[in-house]
């Protein structure tokens, strides 16, 4: 028998140390929470792709009655994504959301299973390394790949 553990490194940083090009994403994502159509949870969410050509890509959550039936604004910029631009790996995504209140929220929100599920396709499907950045009023997430948020994944058969 052998005792294993799994760690995860990943960086913490104040808005204001961001990078020119991610706050310019996380702007995206912050103006993607507003097309956000959430009439039963009233927490907007809004992702935005960067795709390695510089192209950036936004999505929000769209909720629907029948609630399985709506999507994650993760899912929602990624399924547009290869939608539109099939042959580009993305580079970056970044996250933000508004609490109930209308507020972006001060931690970071960070994807549910299913969109790491996803997310974790883009990079096995073009070999590529998804970043991910979780925006946060008070805190910036950045985490080098979606790998490291769902390890152990069922990536092929
Ligand atoms: N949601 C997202 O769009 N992304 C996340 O990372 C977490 C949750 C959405 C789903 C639902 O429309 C609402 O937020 C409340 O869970």
């Amino acid at each position: 028998m052998t005792n294993k553990t799994l760690t995860i490194a990943y960086r913490s940083l104040q808005p204001d140390e961001l990078a020119e090009a991610d706050r310019q994403l996380i702007e995206a994502a912050i103006g993607a929470t507003e097309t956000s159509y959430a009439p039963y949870s009233h927490f907007r969410v809004g992702a935005a792709v960067r795709l390695v050509s510089g192209v950036v890509v936004v999505g929000s959550n769209q909720e629907n009655v029948a609630f399985p039936s709506g999507t994650c604004a993760e899912r929602c910029a990624m399924f547009y994504a290869g939608s539109r631009h099939p042959h580009e790996a993305p580079e970056t995504i970044a996250i933000a959301a508004r609490d109930t209140d209308g507020r972006l929220t001060a931690r970071p929100i960070s994807p549910c299973g299913a969109c790491r599920q996803v997310l974790l396709q883009a990079e096995a499907r073009f070999g590529c390394r998804l970043r991910v950045l979780l925006y946060g009023s008070d805190e910036v997430v950045e985490i080098p790949s979606v790998s490291d948020l769902l390890p152990f994944a069922f990536v092929s058969f």
